[in-house]
């Protein structure tokens, strides 16, 4: 295996890697129908806004290629499919991902049937099936050619952030420095780089999109150029994306990385400035208000906060799928709850005395008493004044001297 996949799809066939299973065991489900892509969102399966998304899209993709639907008429192909759609649209309710690929996809089939002029109905019918498998299949394509512009857009901001180290180190350590020329100064003589380190919070990888992944795309990008110096990424309870997934992922890209709790964040950013080697914190999106405001995995607005005191950039990196203009700020975004078992169970492999993993024994066990009520918002919004930055793939949105986001240069189409 070269590359993580969290969804494997041909025409006509979805299969799921089941990331409730991660680190222990690496086990893809099928997915054949709009029912069982629901349950995989809803319980977790599959997660992270981009691949909540896809998999709701393709799933309707492989029921339409396999069942032909049945209907007689070409609106009630569009009848169909749109109750499908508004089914998974209940899946869950924070990321926005998913409700502008339903927005996206409705008026696909939509604008088909309209120019579709054929008197045969079973024809009609096939047309708007082929238009909605056909968008579906865009929606996952879109999506990694995102991801990697994010990357490079996140590595090359970061880049310009920098200043050169003012005394050269003398041969300096290849790990913790690099040479090169200024950003936009091509031909000057090269300056030496301290190496980047940065924290991230959560899963925003390969398994949390088509590939590549947003802010973990950032790293990935940075590491292939030779910027990074160490990854931190954060445990992300209770949910644990971040050590069951983020960990597991860089640990597989062989990635300079290390592993905090959440609550060692405040302690890292100050050693880190100490040391005078932090650069930025790079997190994911749920869900962007219009003013920038933004929802992510709970425990962000924390990260924000710290890293405002400490004078740490805080960056969000989103595709413009994730962007929500029209929800004026992070107000009036849905925060989902979700089931007090998160907080007071967890899922474990046995370990031996000479610190083995058996994948084989895995378990359920409790880790609190399962009478004490329990507060389990998978979300929160982190205030527009907090980030520094958003990426998308159409390039970075800076908060201007006025303390806003405007998104209109970028999508002035949905402006
Ligand atoms: O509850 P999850 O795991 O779906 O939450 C995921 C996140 O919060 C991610 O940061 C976000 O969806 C962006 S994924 C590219």
């Amino acid at each position: 295996m070269t590359t993580l996949e969290a969804i494997k799809y041909k025409r006509g066939e979805l299969q799921v890697l089941d990331q409730l299973k991660l680190p222990h065991e690496f086990a893809y489900d099928n997915v054949s129908t709009c029912e069982e892509a629901f349950d995989c969102i809803k319980s977790m399966r599959v997660r992270g806004a981009p691949a909540i998304a896809i998999v709701a899209a393709l799933a309707l993709a492989v029921e339409l290629e396999h069942k032909k639907d049945g209907t007689k008429q070409k609106a009630d192909t569009i009848k169909y499919i749109n109750s499908k759609l508004d089914y998974l649209m209940l899946s869950r309710p924070t990321a926005v991902d998913l409700s502008n690929a339903i927005k996206l996809l409705k008026k696909k089939v939509a604008d088909t049937a309209a120019a579709s002029l054929t008197p045969d109905q079973t024809l009609a019918c096939a047309d708007v099936r082929q238009s909605y498998i056909d968008g579906a299949e865009k929606i996952l394509e879109d999506d990694l050619t995102a991801n990697l512009a994010i990357g490079r857009y996140g590595a090359e901001y970061l880049r310009r952030q920098q200043m050169p180290i003012i005394t050269p180190v003398k041969d300096a350590d290849s790990l913790k420095y690099y040479t090169t020329s200024p950003p936009g100064t091509q031909g000057a003589p090269d300056r030496t780089y301290r190496k980047l380190s940065v924290l991230t919070h959560c899963n925003t990888g390969s398994l949390a999109t088509s590939g590549h992944g947003t802010a973990l795309g950032i790293i990935r990008s940075l590491h292939k150029m030779n910027y990074l110096d160490t990854a931190y990424c954060t445990e992300t309870r209770p949910y644990n994306q971040g050590s069951r997934l983020t960990a597991f992922e860089l640990i597989f890209e062989k990635i300079p990385s290390t592993l905090i709790t959440d609550s060692m964040a405040g302690a890292l950013f100050s050693r880190m400035k100490e040391e005078k080697n932090i650069s930025a914190v790079i997190v994911g999106a749920d869900r962007v208000a219009r003013n920038g405001d933004t929802a992510n995995k709970i425990g962000t607005y924390g990260l924000a906060v710290l890293a405002k005191y400490h004078g740490i950039k805080f960056i969000v990196a989103a595709p413009t799928t994730s962007i929500d203009l029209y929800t004026e700020s992070g107000a009036s975004i849905k925060i989902e709850d979700r089931a007090q078992t998160e907080l007071t169970q967890i899922t474990g492999a046995v370990v031996d005395k000479n610190g083995k993993v058996d994948v084989n024994t895995t378990a359920r066990v409790a880790i609190a008493d399962q009478r004490i009520n329990v507060w389990n918002p998978s979300f929160d919004v982190t205030p527009h004044e907090l980030i520094d930055a958003i990426i998308t793939e159409k390039g970075e949105v800076v908060r201007s001297s006025k303390g806003t986001f405007n998104f209109r240069s970028l999508m002035p189409q949905r402006w």
